[in-house]
């Protein structure tokens, strides 16, 4: 999952755990090292988190000025010591994020050429083949450039070669991968983040890429084999480099950046002197002449996106279908010839996103992406970029970002109205007032930090529970199931308040808490009834709505999250902070890993 890689001028080892530590929150279960000592490589690996490689490196230090570092997210193979990247021959030393998909029938070819593996991966193979190609050559660059138009998926590699003090190489094939420039030193990265500590000038290698560096610099390479140039850009990783603050974790201080970084992206799309909405770019097709939104996105930012088939529809009386990429891509799925697809994607690396992004451009859809990471695959990929200004979100579990791409999709949506004439100039400033109210809003609600505490705390008890709403709250409801799942690793379902009763009512006991996420819209009274059927069975209620909500419902004995009063049209901006923080308090309860769950990662750039 991150890779680093350093031609240094002094012991690289420490560098190299510094790096990967500033990727930690991508999640993963093993690291490893490898440098040359006099020559030679040597590797140090463990299983678990990077402490652990720590400590096996204080037992027995590397002290190579050149090396290459990795934490991996287990794909093939188990995350065991000997699965751990980086993997060697006696030729070289290779560290790997993807998946090779042919490496069955590469394994193949090499084990008839008499080639034997001691691992179960994929990673493994690329060592092997470019090893042979060395045998056939003996030139570390030509093997690589043999090797890698045989290598089928998506993937980053970065390698170092036995006998070669000054030779670092680089390629990436649909995973991110940079390298730093340094004074005599240079840097390989998957992620500028990771070589944040050491340098701020960065190229970003662009797909296909593959890089070779020495201490002097970098010859870069297309996927043709030519020769090309690619910009040095100055970083501002750096400085956002930030630690926790105040808070124990990443994801509490992301919690608490949301009334900042949602303010920042509104006053990216709006005129607030005006109180218009005005979208940073310009638009290649014509809001008029759509048929159709198809939206894909994985995990949060699909939840995101089917908030925003709500507002698209209503708003801009366009049609939304609205599909997880992981399928969208595979379904061969009619696209209109005047259809615009739009993708939600907080790193914008995400495979089975880039993929549905590439599928959608061949049906010749125009492409709208919705990032945080500008540099990204999907960025770059993509006709128009709307970002989010959420800054590097580090708890895997999203929180900022996904409250930005709300803020982002309901601008648009708004856009789309004037522009499609459906929403009159009156009803646009109206929703702008309401968006504009939305930082505010977010931090009256995050007031109530205790209370939800004091709620979640009751949650971790229990072993199941149930998210019911209506309209936009029905994904809140997905939302908040799925938050709770992540980090707390509680059971929990969503279902629209409607179907309760086509399933989910028979579960229904005193023992099993069921939230529900009413604010007050025009469905709010169909909510309250499905809320009293629940209450008729003896279940145990959290209401999440305003002040008034829980008197005026007659229930007795219901639990409340209150929220600030605000009108029904963008609630889910301001109502995704009690879900979050019902997840939070109820995973910091039970002593959970928040910032890095387990097997999840932060960025997923495998299938
Ligand atoms: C992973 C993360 C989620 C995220 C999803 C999509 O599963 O753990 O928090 O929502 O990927 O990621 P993306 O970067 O495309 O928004």
């Amino acid at each position: 999952c991150g890779i680093v890689g350093i031609l240094g001028t002094s012991s690289v080892a420490p560098m190299i755990v510094d790096g990967l530590k500033r990727l930690e929150y991508r999640g993963y279960d093993s690291a490893g090292v490898a440098t040359l000592e006099n020559g030679h490589l040597e590797r140090r690996r463990a299983e678990g988190k990077l402490r652990n490689l720590e400590a096996r490196l204080r037992e027995q230090p590397l002290s190579g000025t050149i090396g290459i570092g990795h934490t991996r997210w287990a794909t093939h193979g188990k995350p065991t010591e000997r699965n751990a990247h980086p993997h060697a021959t006696d030729k070289l030393a290779v560290v790997h994020n993807g998946i090779i998909e042919n490496f069955r029938e590469l394994r193949e070819e090499l084990e008839r050429d008499g080639v034997r593996f001691d691992s179960e991966t994929d990673t493994e193979v690329v060592a092997q083949y470019v090893s042979r190609e060395m045998r056939r050559t003996n030139d570390p660059v030509a093997a690589v450039a043999a090797s890698l138009p045989r290598f089928r998926g998506a993937f980053a590699l970065g390698f170092v070669f036995d006998g070669q003090d000054d030779l670092l190489i680089g390629a990436r094939r649909g995973a991110p991968l940079a390298i730093g420039w340094g004074d005599g030193e240079m840097y390989l990265g998957s992620d500028a983040l990771a070589l944040a500590p050491f340098t701020d000038t960065i190229t970003y290698l662009e797909d296909g890429d593959w890089a070779i560096l020495r201490r002097g610099g970098a010859e870069i390479r297309d996927e043709a084999n030519e020769i090309v140039e690619r910009p040095r850009q100055k970083t501002t990783a750096g400085a956002f480099l930030v630690d926790k603050g105040a808070h124990k974790h990443f994801m509490a201080k992301e919690i608490h950046e949301q009334p900042e970084v949602v303010g920042r992206t509104l006053a990216h799309y709006l005129d607030m002197a005006t109180g218009r909405v005005r979208l940073p770019f310009e638009t290649p097709f014509d809001w008029k002449d759509l048929d159709r939104l198809t939206i894909s996105a994985c995990g949060t930012a699909y939840i995101a996106g089917l908030i925003g088939k709500y507002w698209f529809e209503r708003f801009a009386r366009l049609p939304v279908e609205i599909d997880v990429a992981s399928e969208f891509r595979y379904r061969e799925a009619p696209l209109p010839r005047k259809g615009l697809a739009l993708f939600i994607s907080q790193s914008g690396e995400t495979a089975d996103t880039l993929a549905s992004l590439r599928y959608a451009k061949e049906n010749g859809q125009k492409i709208l992406s919705v990032v945080n990471v500008p540099t990204s695959s999907i960025a770059r990929e993509s006709d128009v970029v709307a970002p989010t200004l959420a800054g590097p979100e580090i708890g895997v579990a999203s929180t900022k970002a996904f409250t930005c791409q709300l803020t982002v999709l309901a601008c648009l949506a708004v856009a789309a109205g004037l522009e499609r004439g459906t929403l009159s100039e009156a009803e646009g400033l109206r929703l702008v007032t309401e968006l504009i109210a939305a930082p505010g809003l977010i931090a009256e609600a995050l007031k109530h930090e205790h209370a939800i505490e004091h709620v979640a705390r009751d949650i971790s008890k229990v072993t199941d529970v149930l998210y019911l709403g209506r309209g936009t709250s029905y994904p809140m409801a997905l939302e908040g199931a799925l938050k709770l799942k992540e980090i707390s690793y509680i059971h929990a379902e969503a279902y629209a308040a409607g179907e309760l009763k086509h399933g989910p009512i028979a579960l229904i006991d005193e023992t099993m808490p069921v939230i529900v996420i009413a604010p007050r819209d025009a469905i709010y009274e169909k909510t309250v009834s499905n809320m009293q059927e629940v209450a008729a069975r003896g279940g145990r209620i959290v209401l999440i709505s305003d002040e008034h909500a829980a008197a005026e419902s007659g229930l007795a004995g219901l639990e409340t999250v209150v929220m600030p009063n605000m009108g029904p049209d963008f609630a889910p901006i301001v109502y995704a902070v009690p879900v979050q923080l019902l997840a939070y308090y109820a995973a910091v309860a039970l002593g959970k890993d928040v910032d890095q769950p387990r097997n999840l990662a932060k960025s997923v750039t495998v299938e």
